[in-house]
């Protein structure tokens, strides 16, 4: 049995690369190794800014292979910065949808705007003032830095982590470990190529320093991997236990016009989905299931309620949601602000998210109890 990190251990057994050869080992594999991937330019070329950030702000959502199909959709339709700027915001969020966190896609057209308004079309070319765009935090300003204009910056996500707790034996749990490895990634990334240099590490993450079972023996540091020579590397990174998520519960309302029309309702700007198209629900609370005749005084629209069998289900970042669908019928098409009386079979073309996609099919699936 491969014996567990001490906890007591909090000692760093290098605390950076004095001979320096990491970089060395880390670009000669990327020249050979890496990922073909579509945002990506030939290795020592710095790749298109706008095709950085698109694909580093996707990325943040899902993996590098739903990433592909996305990206290639956004660059067809709008080839540049400018002319995601110019787009419809709704048309945005529809080529979004899948994708989740919609604040990410409304952030994305907003730093479209400004990149244009404010920087004439270009983005700025460094992370200190990339991180002033909507939608940029630390991560993405040093990714788009250090990739499209060969700012020396330390770049660090996911990947990046393992490799260098693993590298460095760092035994400190996350998040509280972030700071060191940041420092440590700081430490000996390369003036020369710290673009191929950082997407060098994530590919080495991805596919050889991987979370369970590394394969070290295709890695280009495990001669210096510390935690490798203790025997610990695949338990590194500690982690920190995580609180359970709570289970939010409401009642989503289908609710029908009598020409069969369904109401949907856009969601405000702010908060969770925001901007999103939804099906009207009622308040998304820890409680239990609430009956439907007690929450119905918040349907958009009155309407007697009957629940369909079953539950929706649906996880977000902090939380899971399960939801009763109760469906009624309007007397009348009536007016609701930022609502709209929509046919069943149009549905498919509104920026409908994941979960209102499950309440959708939920509603057309199953039979009133
Ligand atoms: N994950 C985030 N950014 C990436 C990139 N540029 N290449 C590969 N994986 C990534």
């Amino acid at each position: 049995m491969r014996p567990s990190p001490d906890p007591a251990d909090k000692t760093i057994a290098v605390t950076s690369d004095p001979c320096g050869t990491v970089a060395p080992a880390v670009l000669a594999w990327y020249d050979r190794h890496r990922r073909d991937l579509p945002w990506r330019s030939p290795p020592g070329r710095r790749a298109d800014p706008y095709h950085v950030w698109l694909s580093e702000v996707m990325l943040q959502q899902t993996t590098v292979a739903t990433v592909a199909g996305y990206f290639g959709r956004f660059l067809d339709r709008w080839p540049t910065v400018a002319d995601l700027a110019a787009a419809d915001r709704d048309d945005v969020l529809r080529e979004w949808a899948g994708l989740g966190y919609y604040a990410r896609a409304r952030n994305l057209h907003a730093c479209a705007v400004m990149v244009v308004d404010r920087h004439g079309g270009r983005f700025p070319e460094t992370a200190e003032i990339l991180r002033t765009l909507p939608g940029i935090g630390d991560y993405t300003a040093a990714a788009i830095a250090a990739i499209a204009f060969g700012e020396p910056v330390g770049v660090m996500d996911g990947n990046i982590e393992r490799v260098t707790a693993r590298l460095f034996a760092v035994t400190d749990p996350l998040p509280g470990a972030k700071p060191t490895l940041k420092r440590l990634v700081g430490s000996f990334t390369p003036s020369r190529r710290p673009g191929d240099f950082a997407q060098a590490m994530m590919d080495i993450g991805a596919t050889i320093c991987t979370p369970r079972r590394p394969r070290c023996i295709l890695c280009p540091l495990s001669d210096g991997c510390v935690g490798r020579a203790r025997g610990i590397a695949e338990d590194l990174p500690a982690k920190a236990p995580k609180a359970e998520k709570p289970t939010r519960r409401a009642v989503a309302f289908w609710i029908t016009d009598p020409a069969g029309r369904v109401l949907i309702r856009q969601r405000p700007d702010k908060g969770l989905l925001g901007g999103m198209m939804e099906i009207p629900s009622s308040d998304w609370r820890p409680q239990a299931m609430p009956a439907v005749d007690r929450v119905c005084s918040q349907a958009p629209v009155a309407a007697r309620f009957r629940a369909l069998t079953g539950l929706v289900r649906h996880t977000f970042t902090h939380f899971h949601l399960e939801l009763t669908v109760a469906v009624g019928r309007a007397s009348a098409p009536t007016p609701v602000a930022d609502g709209r009386w929509i046919a069943v079979d149009r549905l498919g073309d509104e920026a409908l998210p994941t979960l209102m996609r499950k309440v959708v099919r939920h509603a057309l699936e199953h039979p009133a109890s």
